[in-house]
């Protein structure tokens, strides 16, 4: 099949490529020049593990093709999917839809024959209707079909979840025509077992935010029982697992930890709640969930500010700054709040990450290691979860004394029984050396 994506972003290019990897011939098309040329040169503009081995791979095949050139895109192809960013609008809580119009106009002026366009951008119920209507009244004897198809893809895992999904949503309102292509384009997926979930267009655009919505809740759940755990002296771990392994309940997505962050959560919680007010209906579950996760991120500073104490040496280094371990995304990253109420409280900052310095962090001491880190802090905050922190090399520090705060719960308090540590962690009982 010859397909093309508009839009190379995270969605955009980490879909293309691997259908081009399952043998479609492939174009994504982005208006960034300066992107496609490093794409045509096989360098990725994000940091996703096992991406660029892909992008070469099915460049040399000349199955992939990066281009600016969207009219020759959509002519040349039979499905055209829509993937261009929806961030959050000037409110403050909407979905920016612009990017979405522009790329239904282009598609509307180059149709040539018949097209199936699929939105996988994550986009408010309803939007589909309108990318139809655009289309129609811009192009009247178009034929072409607008489903619904969005993303599930975690940052860092999005190969792996591209492969191995749970589950493909398809929304069509007319699957007369499109239900065979769609089994045919996501078959190789769908032989390894995940379900295929036909519904309407409407309702597939509103399980995308329901299911991110949801999560989010289940989080943020699990952090408010931490901080009860912590006041109780349980163990938020064994409560996670006590309480997923009932079917009902589920495993994941119970890790408790500094609050979600990301490119997604966040905006699409706002989005629903935006979406919930149009059709007059008060989303008051996400209302708290995104008040409760705000809260988090200020308490955790609150936290440090408690655990440094009356000390003098307020020397702080934090292990990871992006919201999670395996990406370089800053976006709605939680150390972003965290940082500014330390600063004033006269705290000294420094951070390591393993995908290098940040635009965002330009005020604050980048420091080459984790041994950097633990070499110049007071007290040492493990953010994120990366491999690499869960073997951290302690014994530098010699005969000093440290602090170490787990964001993550990558350690068990224990280990930290016969050393000079003093180790705080989420939810479970404080290892705290008495002086
Ligand atoms: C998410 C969804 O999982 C994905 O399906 C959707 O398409 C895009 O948004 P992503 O934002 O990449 O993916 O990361 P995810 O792994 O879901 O984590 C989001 C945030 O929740 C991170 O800050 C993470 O640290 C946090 N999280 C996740 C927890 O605190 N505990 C958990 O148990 C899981």
């Amino acid at each position: 099949m010859n397909i093309c994506f508009i839009g190379t972003g995270y969605v955009g290019l980490v879909s293309g490529v691997l259908f081009s990897d399952f043998g479609h011939k492939v174009i994504c098309v982005d208006n960034d020049r300066i992107k496609i040329d490093k794409l045509n040169k096989g360098i990725i503009p994000i940091f996703e593990p096992g991406l660029d081995e892909l992008v070469n791979r099915n460049l040399n095949s000349k199955r992939l093709v990066f281009t600016t050139d969207i009219k020759y895109a959509i002519k040349s192809s039979d499905i055209v999917f829509i993937a261009v960013g929806t961030p959050t609008a000037k409110d403050g809580i909407s979905a920016d839809l612009k990017n979405v119009y522009s790329a239904s106009n282009i598609i509307a002026n180059n149709i040539n024959k018949y097209k199936l366009i699929i939105i996988k951008s994550t986009v408010p119920v309803c939007t589909g209707d309108d990318v139809e209507n655009i289309i129609k009244k811009k192009n009247s004897s178009s034929k072409f079909t607008v489903v619904s198809n969005p993303e599930f893809l975690r940052e860092g895992e999005a190969i792996r979840d591209f492969r191995y999904p749970d589950r493909v949503v398809i929304g069509c309102n007319n699957l007369k025509k499109t239900r065979s292509i769609l089994e045919k384009l996501y078959e190789p997926i769908i032989k390894k077992g995940a379900k295929f979930i036909v519904t309407t267009r409407r309702s597939s655009e509103l399980i995308k935010y329901a299911s991110n919505a949801f999560l989010a809740t289940k989080i943020t759940f699990i952090n408010e029982i931490a901080n009860l755990c912590e006041k109780v002296g349980s163990n938020v771990e064994d409560i996670a697992i006590g309480i997923g392994t009932d079917e009902r309940i589920g495993p994941r997505f119970l890790r408790a930890g500094p609050a979600y962050g990301g490119s997604c959560f966040p905006k699409d919680t706002k989005a629903l709640i935006k979406i919930g007010k149009k059709f007059n209906i008060d989303m008051s579950v996400v209302k708290t969930v995104i008040k409760s996760n705000e809260k988090r991120k200020l308490l955790l500073a609150d936290k440090i500010i408690k655990i440094l104490g009356k000390s003098k040496n307020k020397n702080v280094g934090f292990l990871g700054v992006t919201f999670k371990a395996n990406t370089d995304d800053m976006r709605d990253s939680q150390c972003l709040k965290i940082f500014p109420k330390l600063l004033k409280k006269g705290i000294n900052i420094a951070y390591y990450d393993p995908t290098g310095k940040k635009k965002e962090l330009e005020n604050f001491i980048f420091r080459k290691s984790s041994d950097e880190i633990i070499k110049n802090s007071d007290l040492v905050i493990i953010h994120t979860e990366w491999d690499e922190f869960r073997s951290l090399n302690f014994n530098i520090i010699k005969n000093r004394k440290l602090k170490i705060f787990d964001l993550r719960n990558l350690y068990q308090p224990n280990t930290f029984a016969n050393k000079n540590i003093n180790y705080y962690s989420i939810g479970r009982k404080y290892y705290e050396k008495k002086a």
